[in-house]
């Protein structure tokens, strides 16, 4: 395991062989489910303490800790955020604070890729690309796992809607699991070596997760090396036919309570039939009993929560993922003329952060600072808040979704993508009386914005966590100039997402979602048919503006060797900031449908005004790839290759070609 040497690693195996042979088959089978709601039990024979398992995704769930903890921004503000040294500072900082209540394992990371905009739960999740997902994963799995407790990165797979959840199979290409849906676990095993994963409520090609032996044994064991345990989502395992066949799919363990397949007397009723054997249930406990075993050893005084460190890193995270979409006459940042600012609507003094808001996802944070509390805190003298916009020198609405009324929430998906109808009232109204009406958007979503072009600028706050406010007033008064680039794309309508093509696609078609659109997801879709989007994938303003030149990239790409590709930054603009240069690959005549380009690259730069830094990107062969149906193999055909580098998948600033092969 990650961190091990190889004797270490013998060692481990030998305690797991040993544990192994002091426990009877009846203390085997009532170690495969837990205890509580999340926890296991505890194993007096062999030393070991029930094992602890917490949400979340964005710090420590109050329902799973009975603790308040840290409020980190939500997973799509990480994926805004394209920052992959963040994701790994905030894996180290959620480990602390789970260790800090006692626990051995964290529930997440969750990088389910973004297909529908309804998706409730799109607020966890980092984004719909996958090489996107992977770059910001991995360094979180390695993370929250250097401080030796276990991620769980979830949900393994496929697991791209609420409605149904636990109802649904999804029907989908081998195509589309190897270039869209999976890469983020393989990586997350081949790459961080976690020590978890949670099977998903959904099924996928016919078998629900919990029972499905192509996902848990061959993928996941077999092919990528896996050695940790799968933990069933909770009562996830219901819809599985009986405990024999999850045992045999590869579930290690049964969440929560006692569990329902794997209740201990009905897997010894399934043993004494001769439904399994005892190597199985030596199989299956095996790899909870490494983790277990190595999780156990963690001190609590280790953790920290709440510190002032994980409080400016909430604030770091927020202030680097809020992302400027539109910014007209630069009515953003507000400057010392702006003497009266009119601060309206209904996400201005709403707290998002609480036990289970979204669902498993919610954290129960000490304070909040609200977006209003945060302008106020940070207006300068003789700046005032005020109520009527057309008295205010600008007006700022407070828009957005929120976790409980209008979606962004487990358990269902939302039923528009558009803002309701009263806030949408209150945008046009406020840009009616005021020219410089800025919009924040606090949501986890893509939102239809048919009002878009009444306003000035459109800030995406997404759910910024505990320091939200501060960060967002920050932004709004020019201290921080924002960084953040979309990682989905918001489309104009809801009917040009690649789900929303038929029923069959969304929300399904008699428990069956078929996944038609292939590895059109995101801005494949969006690029192949030429749709025009409100704002594409990787679209970001910033304050300053960045100039690229100087591209140096080879002619010629020889099969077997890397690309690299290098350009020069510079920060053209009055203050210091961020752009995070994106490479796009481009197959020219390409023998089967591809997408028209695909992300292969980035790499977010800070930079001081007038500064210059070289940039250089290393594409491996691997960047060519396609999984050939035909051969059920990963294929790089030869021919010409463009490259785009830009701002955004649709803004490109420089662009070559290479032949490869
Ligand atoms: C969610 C998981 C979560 C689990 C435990 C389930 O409803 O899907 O993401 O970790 O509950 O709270």
């Amino acid at each position: 395991m990650d961190g091990e040497n190889s004797s270490e690693h013998g060692d481990r195996e030998q305690i797991v062989e040993e544990m192994l042979s002091r426990l009877t088959l009846d203390d085997k089978l009532s170690l495969l489910a837990g205890k509580g709601l999340f926890r296991t039990r505890s194993l007096a024979q062999l030393g070991l303490p029930a094992m602890k398992l917490v949400d979340g995704p964005r710090g420590i769930g109050w329902h799973s800790s009975l603790r308040r903890c840290t409020a980190f921004p939500t997973g799509i503000a990480l994926g805004a955020s394209w920052n992959p040294d963040l994701a790994g500072e905030f894996g180290v900082a959620m480990a602390r604070e789970a260790i800090a209540v006692g626990a051995h394992v964290l529930l997440g990371p969750a990088v389910n890729i973004c297909r529908t905009p309804l998706n409730g739960r799109t607020f966890e999740y980092l984004t719909e690309d996958p090489l996107l997902n992977c770059r910001l994963a991995v360094p979180l799995v390695r993370g929250i796992q250097s401080q030796g407790i276990a991620a769980c990165i979830k949900h393994f797979a496929v697991n791209n809607q609420e409605a149904q959840r636990s109802r649904i199979t999804v029907q989908v290409s081998e195509r589309a699991l190897r270039e869209i849906y999976l890469p983020v676990f393989e990586a997350a095993v081949r790459e961080a070596d976690v020590w978890s994963v949670m099977a998903a409520y959904n099924g996928v090609n016919g078998d629900a997760c919990c029972e499905n032996g192509d996902l848990l044994q061959q993928r996941l064991r077999r092919e990528y090396g896996f050695r940790g345990f799968v933990v069933s989502d909770w009562f996830a395992a219901r819809r599985t036919r009986s405990g024999a066949s999850c045992l045999k799919a590869g579930l290690n363990l049964e969440m929560p309570l006692g569990g329902l397949r794997y209740r201990r007397a009905s897997l010894l009723r399934e043993f004494k039939q001769g439904d399994f054997t005892a190597q199985e249930v030596d199989a299956a406990l095996a790899p909870l009993l490494r983790v277990w075993s190595r999780t156990a050893t963690v001190s609590r005084a280790a953790g920290q929560r709440n510190t002032p460190a994980h409080q400016e890193l909430a604030y770091r995270m927020a202030a680097e993922s809020i992302t400027l979409l539109q910014n007209a006459n630069q009515a953003l940042p507000l400057d010392d003329t702006c003497q009266r600012i009119a601060v309206l609507g209904p996400r201005a003094s709403k707290r998002n952060c609480r036990p289970l808001y979204g669902g498993s996802a919610g954290v129960w944070s000490p304070y909040e600072i609200t977006p209003l509390q945060g302008i106020r805190d940070a207006l300068g003298p003789g700046c005032r808040v005020v109520e009527d916009p057309s008295r205010a020198d600008a007006a700022i609405v407070f828009a957005g979704l929120g976790h409980r009324v209008h979606g962004d929430c487990e358990g269902r998906d939302r039923q528009t993508m558009r803002l309701p109808a009263e806030q949408e009232q209150l945008i046009r109204e406020t840009a009616a009386a005021n020219p410089r009406t800025i919009v924040v958007l606090v949501s986890g979503s893509p939102l239809e914005m048919d009002w878009a072009e009444d306003v000035a600028a459109i800030l995406m706050a997404w759910y910024p966590g505990m320091e939200g406010g501060r960060a967002i007033a920050d932004i709004v008064f020019g201290k921080v100039n924002p960084s953040g680039k979309l990682p989905v794309t918001f489309p104009r309508s809801l009917g040009d997402s690649p789900a929303h093509g038929s029923e069959r696609q969304y929300p399904g078609d008699s428990a069956t979602v078929h996944y038609d659109e292939g590895v059109f997801v995101g801005y494949r879709h969006f690029d192949r048919e030429h749709l025009d989007v409100l704002f594409p994938f990787g679209h970001g303003l910033s304050y300053t503006s960045f100039t690229c030149r100087d591209l140096a990239v080879n002619a010629h790409w020889q099969p077997g060797e890397t690309l690299t590709v290098a350009l020069k930054l510079e920060n053209t603009g009055a203050v210091a900031g961020a752009e995070v240069v994106q490479l796009y690959l481009a197959p020219q005549a390409p023998r089967v449908p591809r997408p028209p380009q695909e992300l292969k690259a980035f790499q977010k730069v800070f930079l001081q005004p007038g500064e210059i830094r070289e940039v250089e990107f290393r594409l491996e062969e691997k960047a060519l790839a396609y999984w050939c149906e035909q051969t059920n193999a990963w294929r790089c055909d030869p021919g010409q290759y463009a490259l785009r580098l830009g701002a955004s998948s649709r803004d490109t600033r420089l662009s070559s070609s290479v032949l490869y092969g």
